[in-house]
């Protein structure tokens, strides 16, 4: 080896001049439960939450790709930051045919909604400032706000969604005074509840008073199985900054989701972006939008059917092979369903023996900010799984689960 490869090699290593936050990308949460259980001969992992293969539209977007490629002259070079208009006007469209008339110059376009979290943090947070989160709260959200060395205020979530009550009193006993609310409160990552209406209500109230932003992340709002959900916030208040995405209703490989902001906001949301990554890729927007425009709405009817029938099947099962004293939520839509032990029982601890029967979940201590765990809960996800695997899925974490209270 070289001598100059050799001296980086070794600077590599030492890693001298890490920031802070580098903390915050330590580890991978989503890989040690695929790591246990994908040892077994023949593993089913409920900690998958991406929508299933058969779900997503390929045909239709490999015809939608192939004509965003003929229109490609001149759409190679730098654009727009804001995104593709006539995929802006559609998702407006749609925006307003759930209650939020909005204006395509609300809609920004970015690379997933992940990056709508991220840019907002990267807007709103100096080290040290608090947020408020959901305990538990959705993993992705939590690395990146803790890249930005956010400082968590955690609200209990119970049947009907964040608990306002919980959150008016911390403020209350603690001072605190937090920039940013982050919430999922439709079919929530992780627990799959939705925030009922005087609830939302309520939290917005509790925001204008005392001037917070409320970031609204909604990525599952179009997937329910029976009614329709309550509206989302951003219909209740055009001060929430809202986001959306195509990962859940076409595919998460693209990419391509949606911040909603009030002008004032977008303005310095779009440096931001720029700033970042100039623009999302405009070939994949193009793609978008051609796969969407004239056949959402039917796709969305199909999944809802799909994913009912899933979501039907682990609720079966864990009635009939879970012991009486757990408990789990009943979600009317999204990926998730969370199942929480009795007692003290610990999720975490419960792991590695469920990986040992062949199946794995994503215990509940991960979705909250480090030295803020909850034992015992963890959470399921049906999304992926073909019917046949969530039953022996649910009856192989039965058996373990009776296997681990009779031990502990
Ligand atoms: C609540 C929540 N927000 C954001 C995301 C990220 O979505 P995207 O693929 O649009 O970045 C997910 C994905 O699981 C999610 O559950």
């Amino acid at each position: 080896m070289s001598t100059i490869i050799q001296d980086v090699t070794a600077r590599i290593a030492a890693q001298p001049t890490l920031a802070r936050r580098a903390k915050a990308f330590e580890v991978s949460p989503w890989a040690e439960a695929w790591d246990l259980v994908s040892r077994h001969p023949d593993p089913i992992y409920f900690g998958n939450g991406a929508p299933a293969h058969e779900a997503q539209p390929l045909d239709r977007l490999r015809e939608a790709g192939a004509r965003a490629w003929t229109e490609a002259d001149g759409v190679l070079d730098y654009g727009e930051v804001e995104g593709y208009r006539p995929l802006r006007e559609l998702i407006a469209a749609r925006m307003a045919i759930r209650g939020m008339p909005i204006d395509p110059d609300e809609v920004m376009i970015t690379n997933g909604s992940q990056q709508g979290i991220d840019l907002v943090a990267r807007l709103m947070l100096d080290p040290g400032d608090r947020i408020v989160v959901e305990g538990p709260v959705y993993i992705g959200a939590m690395q990146t706000f803790d890249a930005y060395e956010a400082s968590y205020l955690v609200v209990p979530v119970d049947d009907e969604g964040l608990d306002v009550a919980a959150l008016e009193r911390l403020l209350e006993t603690t001072g605190a005074r937090p920039k940013l609310i982050y919430t999922v409160p439709t079919f929530q990552n992780p627990t799959g509840i939705t925030m009922t209406g005087a609830r939302r209500e309520a939290l917005l109230a509790l925001a204008r008073e005392r001037a917070i932003l409320v970031l609204e992340d909604d990525p599952y709002g179009e997937l329910y199985y029976g009614s329709a959900p309550e509206a989302p916030l951003r219909a209740l208040d055009p001060a929430v900054v809202h986001l959306g995405t195509f990962s859940k209703t076409i595919a998460p490989g693209i990419r391509v989701g949606w911040t909603v902001a009030p002008r004032r906001l977008m303005d310095l949301l779009l440096m931001a972006k720029e700033g970042s990554d100039i623009h999302t890729d405009r070939i994949i927007t193009r793609t978008v939008y051609h796969t969407a425009d004239g056949f959402l709405d039917t796709h969305i009817a199909a999944l809802r059917e799909l994913y009912r029938r899933r979501r039907d099947t682990l609720l079966a099962g864990l009635r009939r092979h879970l012991p009486s004293d757990v408990t789990w939520s009943c979600p009317g839509g999204g990926f998730f369903v969370w199942v929480r032990l009795p007692g003290e029982a610990d999720a975490d601890a419960l792991l590695p023996l469920a990986a040992a029967e062949g199946v794995a979940f994503l215990p509940g201590s991960w979705f909250y900010p480090a030295g803020q765990k909850e034992h015992t809960g963890f959470r399921l996800s049906f999304s992926s799984l073909p019917i046949d695997r969530i039953e022996e899925g649910t009856r192989r974490l039965g058996a373990a689960i009776e296997m681990f209270l009779m031990t502990t």
